[in-house]
């Protein structure tokens, strides 16, 4: 991390920890050869891609055979999407999550009419509401985020897939794993047919990523080639960025991601957390309520002090629309511009989080006259 800078915008991207970029600059060298050769090269490298696939599966808690890995979310989102629809060429129910990221709310709107997509019912704070599940058509497919990369919500993604399999023992369902992997205990994969994570979240390089996908699927990839990562993820292996994939989710497995306190001090006002008191909600990201200051007045202002925090969704920022849980959780455009989301890293130093909400106040404080 550059020194002198505060960072608290993780949950758009975190960059890559000393560790793993050291040993990727040696595996760039040392372990640049192609998995699929037969001379002793590629062998040590194929060997290498094996352990790291058992490394994933084992903290995912799957088989082997499950693992596929992909150059990051997006295109496991893509794939993961291709292989549940691709079961049932004829069509079927989908049941959507209104408040996914875009790239998997971007696939399914492209899917064609064979297809019904039936939003699930959430709650008044965007979490699914399982109990009005059992008011839906029977589902073939289900969609979700397990955490929601602009409010931290967590879905009740292990209900939500009960609650899917006892309609339909043969639903497959497709979980977004971005923003929790490494950072919470994981959902059941047992009932998940396809589950997908991102190197860059936790770490490691933009550029990897991959998936759980189980491997019963009839293969039905979204481009071809030579056939790697089963047939799913065809193209030559980027066997050093996996493995700073797996370093990265080492190292951060061991670390805590332990939640930050918004608490008052000098006894005055502060920005409030927008969360359901009761509910479920990643350590790692917090959206505030910063009204009636505007969140992109607030952060440029921050910035100046070298904290760096996101104002809503990075990837969705470039689109001028509400983002899509913004809405769920009854925000109007007004509302919605006057937040900044609060994203750390597990094992971040309290004192750096401590020091950065001092300035954030008091910079808030100074702001609010002029609004
Ligand atoms: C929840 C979620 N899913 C998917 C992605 C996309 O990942 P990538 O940027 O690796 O394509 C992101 C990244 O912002 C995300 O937050």
């Amino acid at each position: 991390m550059r020194e002198g800078i505060v960072y608290l915008d993780h949950a758009a991207t975190s960059p890559v920890c000393a560790e793993v970029a050291e040993h990727l600059a040696r595996d760039l060298v040392e372990l640049g050869w192609n998995t699929g050769t037969r001379y002793e090269l590629g062998l040590t490298a194929r060997k290498a891609l094996d352990v790291c696939r058992e490394q994933v599966a084992h903290y995912l808690g799957c088989e082997t055979d499950a693992v596929i890995f992909t150059s990051g979310g997006t295109e496991s989102n893509n794939i993961g999407l291709r292989a549940c629809c691709g079961q049932l060429p004829g069509g079927g129910v989908l049941w959507n999550s209104a408040t996914t990221h875009p790239s998997l709310a971007g696939p399914v709107e492209t899917l064609d009419s064979q297809w019904e997509v039936v939003p699930m019912p959430v709650g008044p704070w965007g979490a699914v509401d399982v109990d009005g599940l059992a008011e839906l058509p029977t589902p073939d497919v289900v969609v979700l985020e397990w955490v929601n990369n602009e409010v931290g919500l967590v879905q009740p993604v292990d209900d939500i897939a009960a609650a899917a399999v006892a309609a339909n023992p043969e639903v497959c369902i497709l979980v977004d794993g971005a923003q929790g992997v490494g950072k919470l205990p994981l959902p059941d994969m047992a009932s998940l047919t396809v589950f997908t994570f991102v190197g860059h979240k936790i770490a490691a390089p933009a550029g990897i990523g991959g998936m759980m996908l189980k491997p019963s699927l009839k293969l039905t990839p979204l481009t071809r080639g030579g056939g790697q990562e089963r047939g799913w993820r065809p193209g030559t292996v980027p066997l050093p960025l996996i493995r700073a994939f797996c370093n990265a989710l080492e190292h951060i497995t061991a670390l805590e991601a332990a939640p930050f306190g918004f608490e008052s001090f000098d006894g005055g006002d502060v920005p409030a957390p927008i969360q359901d008191p009761g509910g479920s909600y990643s350590p790692c990201i917090t959206l505030l309520n910063v009204a009636p200051v505007e969140g992109e007045v607030l952060q440029h202002h921050l910035e100046e002090a070298g904290i760096f925090l996101g104002t809503g969704s990075a990837c969705s920022s470039a689109k001028k629309s509400l983002s899509p849980i913004h809405k769920a959780i009854g925000m109007d455009a007004k509302a919605s511009r006057c937040t900044v989301r609060w994203s750390t890293f597990p094992g971040q130093d309290p004192a750096e989080l401590d020091q950065a909400w001092r300035v954030l106040v008091k910079q808030w404080r100074e702001l609010k006259r002029f609004f």
